[in-house]
């Protein structure tokens, strides 16, 4: 029987150190901040538009999509979040905040005062960025005006609460990586895959996600039940329940947010595009590019939508 419970306590000791490793909050350091550096304020605001900060970091039904004070809602199975503000204000944006604090809450899910961040900030995706393209996006929202709006508190419950357990969500569903070019393809098919990958988070959307609210990785891309309202979002893979767009109509819809079918994008959409109309025609021609070679995957929208 001794030996019974000393066995329960070393396991549960154990348990506890394996629990407390796997959910510390991971951060990158400060060697990973190259010197030398000299911000490129144009290349933060592609970043920045590519990333889509703005659609969620401005107050619902505000016109100025610059001022960052945040305040909306986006809904979730786990509760409704807020987002908070991240306009240069010293006392309730990210003013007082340095380079590596920022590079930390986008790329790995870490705020400023070192605890997890929700995964409703799409590092998932940004975690492929480059640092550098980080830094420059930082040097640019530095720029925008200073608002003073005060965060506003998530409305969920326990144990979704409890920030730590999200160490334990990372563990599962972030591996930390940079996006890795594949050399079977082109410069200009590479870039492309870099913003959707990463900054342009488009998987985030159009995936299914499992019961615990990560990505599907066998169906990335084949479209899923829209987490933040009713509907559905499409597949947008090019297979027989997806899209089997040219380049060119790609390319035409991140622009315009016109289908090939001459219907407009809405909903969620429209912001997105709304985002990337701001681009460089390059850099939309090399998303299109990356879009139209996605894995063709299965997966219809259901006959009856999804119920909440
Ligand atoms: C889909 C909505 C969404 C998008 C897109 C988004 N964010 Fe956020 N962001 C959030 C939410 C929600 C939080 C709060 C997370 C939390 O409290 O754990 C957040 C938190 C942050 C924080 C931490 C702020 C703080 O006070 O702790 C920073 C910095 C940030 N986001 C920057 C960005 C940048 C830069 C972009 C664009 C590249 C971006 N976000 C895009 C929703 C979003
Ligand atoms: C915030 C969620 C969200 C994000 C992020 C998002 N989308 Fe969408 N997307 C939607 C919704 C919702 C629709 C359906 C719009 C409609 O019905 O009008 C859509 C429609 C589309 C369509 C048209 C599909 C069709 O069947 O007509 C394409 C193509 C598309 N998105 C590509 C992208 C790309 C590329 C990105 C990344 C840059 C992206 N989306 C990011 C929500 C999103």
């Amino acid at each position: 029987m001794r030996k019974f419970l000393t066995a329960i306590i070393v396991l549960a000791i154990i348990g506890l150190v394996v629990f407390w490793f796997v959910t510390m909050p991971k951060t990158i350091g400060a060697e990973a901040l190259a010197a030398g550096y000299t911000p490129d304020l144009k290349n933060g605001q592609e970043m920045f538009n590519a990333g889509g900060c703005a659609g969620c970091h401005t107050t619902a039904g505000q016109k100025e999509r610059l001022k960052l004070g945040g305040g909306m809602a986006l809904k979730s199975p786990f509760g409704t979040f807020y987002a908070p503000n991240i306009s240069p204000d010293k006392q309730n944006g990210i003013g007082n905040w340095s380079e590596l604090d920022f590079v930390n809450a986008v790329q790995r899910g870490v705020g400023a005062d070192g605890q997890h961040l929700y995964p409703a900030l799409p590092y998932t995706s940004y975690q492929r960025m480059h640092v550098k393209d980080v830094r420059d996006m930082f040097a640019y929202i530095k720029t925008l005006p200073a608002e003073a709006t005060p965060d506003k508190a998530h409305e969920i419950g326990f144990p979704f609460n409890v920030r730590r357990l999200l160490g334990g969500w990372k563990f599962l569903y972030m591996d930390n990586k940079e996006y890795a070019a594949d050399p079977a393809h082109d410069a200009e098919w590479n870039r492309g895959g870099y913003l959707v990958e990463g900054p342009g988070h488009c998987a985030e959307c159009h995936s299914p996600r499992d019961p615990m609210g990560g990505i599907v990785t066998a169906s990335r891309f084949a479209g899923g039940k829209n987490m933040d309202g009713p509907g559905w979002i499409p597949n947008i893979t090019p297979h027989a329940d997806g899209i089997k767009w040219s380049k060119d109509d790609m390319t035409n819809f991140l622009e315009t947010g016109q289908t090939p079918e001459f219907d407009s994008a809405g909903g969620s959409m429209a912001e997105v595009i709304e985002n990337m109309s701001r681009l460089t025609a390059d850099d939309r021609k090399a998303m299109a590019a990356y879009l139209v070679t996605l894995p063709p995957r299965p997966g219809k929208k259901p006959a009856v939508a999804a119920k909440k």
